[in-house]
């Protein structure tokens, strides 16, 4: 592998090494005093963890473990991202965060136009009467300028940490520098299904590994380089003339996704698929968990169906030196083992689009590091019974890239919500249709059944996007020299 430099104790530790939770808030704030909160800053850099802050951390919890000691090792993490708006409010020119020539003539940087533009006119987000995405209001006033991410082990541990960072700005005394717009909490889901989301599906398996960081490659998906997720580093495409603020940073695209799973539930159990690909019978639940499994690509347990197209197999699922080796290699014609518009096989097409002839080359640019949580309670008896949510849930999405139009953007826009993506050479009937967990628009795709694969099967919405913001994550030289004073 190519040797580059990543300095970990510049780089926040969210990027690269993932904020070690249980538990995680995303304080959204306004900066209500900019020269004051220049100078509170200073007070917060020494709580943001960084890179190598998060190594450290990971060697204490497999310290705890080898001891044997009790329960989980009280551990805090924060990081802190702005806006453009709050770039703005600081005074701070951002411009280098954007390309410095424009190569998408006419179009307009995402973070600069802030996501609740982009959330209509490119995202494909529902939108409201007044042409505001449906969001919740907290999204809509246009004062987001800035997160402060804290994780942890408990809600005492980070509810303290947020004091903490409370105290620093003076916030709810007259002489605040921030003002809380709102504070979102994230929680790992109980028991069994910690590491699940809602829907009930393990996450957090495929993120890229990263050259100069990973140190353990697992077999899958070529390693990035590095500046496809840190600015100012071979793979970023604007690694030339960032000021020297906005190097070893990253863009944070949060968004605040509710999750419909009893209706998703009930959805699988009207359209159980009737026989697998082999001509077996399936029982109802069989089918329906089949169903599940080709709308994500995985089975519920993680397991790839690209490698087990008919049957879980959890032991596959939790080796990590198989569960992600695979590349829908030479299916550019098939959606037998996993449909096109599969979620996975959607926002990582890998072979789809790595091979000659009609390939463009490389999903590299286009990969992102995943750092979400779930939200809100398990489903009640009720819920499950009715088939209907009446109470939110969903997942704090959020991840980290290098160029928002070549990441987290494209995948919802041009990959998610486009029914012409993957390419493919099946049948014309084929077309693989929207990604039926996170696509926006007239939702409908190909492939389910492995017998039929050409029949659409129309899908109705359950993700629902409730808000979200655009960030950048600055380096801790950055911080400390350019945005605190
Ligand atoms: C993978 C769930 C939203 C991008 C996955 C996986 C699950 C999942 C279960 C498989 C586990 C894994 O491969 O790590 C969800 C749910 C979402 C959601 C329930 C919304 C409520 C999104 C969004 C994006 C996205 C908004 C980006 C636009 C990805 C990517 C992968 C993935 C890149 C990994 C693909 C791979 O490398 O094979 N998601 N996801 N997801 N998701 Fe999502």
């Amino acid at each position: 592998l190519p040797t580059t430099t990543l300095d970990f104790n510049n780089i926040q530790g969210d990027i690269l090494g993932g904020l070690p939770k249980r538990t995680e808030t995303f304080f959204l704030f306004e900066i209500i005093n900019a020269t004051k909160f220049r100078k509170d800053l200073n007070k917060l850099i020494p709580l943001v963890k960084t890179v190598a802050g998060v190594l450290k951390d990971r060697k204490d919890i497999e310290d705890h473990r080898k001891k044997r000691l009790p329960g989980l090792l009280r551990l805090t993490g924060v990081n802190i991202s702005f806006s453009h708006l709050g770039f703005i409010k600081l005074g701070i020119d951002d411009s280098s965060l954007r390309p410095p020539v424009d190569p998408h003539a006419g179009v307009l940087d995402p973070f600069e136009l802030g996501q609740k533009i982009d959330a209509v006119i490119n995202l494909g987000d529902p939108t409201k009467h007044n042409g505001d995405p449906d969001w919740d209001e907290s999204f809509l006033r246009g004062h987001i300028h800035g997160v402060i991410v804290i994780t942890g082990d408990s809600h005492a541990s980070v509810n303290k940490k947020k004091s903490e960072i409370e105290v620093i700005f003076g916030a709810h005394t007259p002489n605040a520098s921030l003002k809380e717009i709102t504070s979102i909490r994230g929680d790992v889901r109980p028991g069994d299904q910690a590491a699940h989301e809602h829907f009930g599906f393990l996450d957090g398996i495929s993120n890229p590994a990263v050259i100069g960081f990973d140190t353990v490659i697992n077999p899958g998906p070529r390693p990035v380089n590095p500046g496809v997720l840190v600015t100012g580093h071979p793979g970023d495409p604007f690694e030339i003339g960032r000021a020297d603020w906005a190097k070893d940073g990253s863009f944070l695209a949060f968004r605040y996704l509710f999750q419909k799973a009893p209706e998703f539930n009930t959805f699988l159990k009207k359209h159980p698929i009737s026989e697998d690909g082999n001509g077996k019978v399936l029982t109802p639940e069989e089918g329906s968990e089949l169903l599940g499994a080709r709308m994500f690509g995985r089975w519920k347990s993680g397991a790839p169906i690209d490698i087990t197209p008919f049957k879980d197999d959890p032991i596959l699922a939790a080796d990590s030196k198989r569960n992600n080796n695979f590349a829908f290699e030479g299916e550019r014609s098939s959606q037998f083992k996993c449909p096109f518009a599969a979620h996975i096989r959607k926002t990582n097409p890998r072979d789809d689009l790595e091979v000659p002839p009609t390939g463009t080359g490389s999903v590299e640019a286009n990969r992102i590091m995943r750092r979400g949580i779930q939200f809100g309670p398990e489903l009640t008896t009720h819920e499950k019974a009715m088939g209907i949510t009446e109470h939110g849930r969903g997942v704090l999405f959020a991840c980290y890239q290098s160029s928002l139009v070549n990441g987290f953007q494209l995948q919802q826009q041009t990959w998610s919500n486009n029914p012409k993506f993957p390419p493919f050479t099946g049948k014309p009937n084929e077309l693989p249709g929207l990604d039926p967990i996170i696509g926006q628009g007239s939702r409908s795709m190909s492939g389910l059944d492995p017998l039929n694969p050409e029949a659409q099967l129309a899908l109705p919405n359950f993700v629902v996007p409730r808000g979200g913001e655009y960030f950048f994550a600055p380096s801790l030289h950055g911080l400390k020299g350019t945005i605190a004073a």
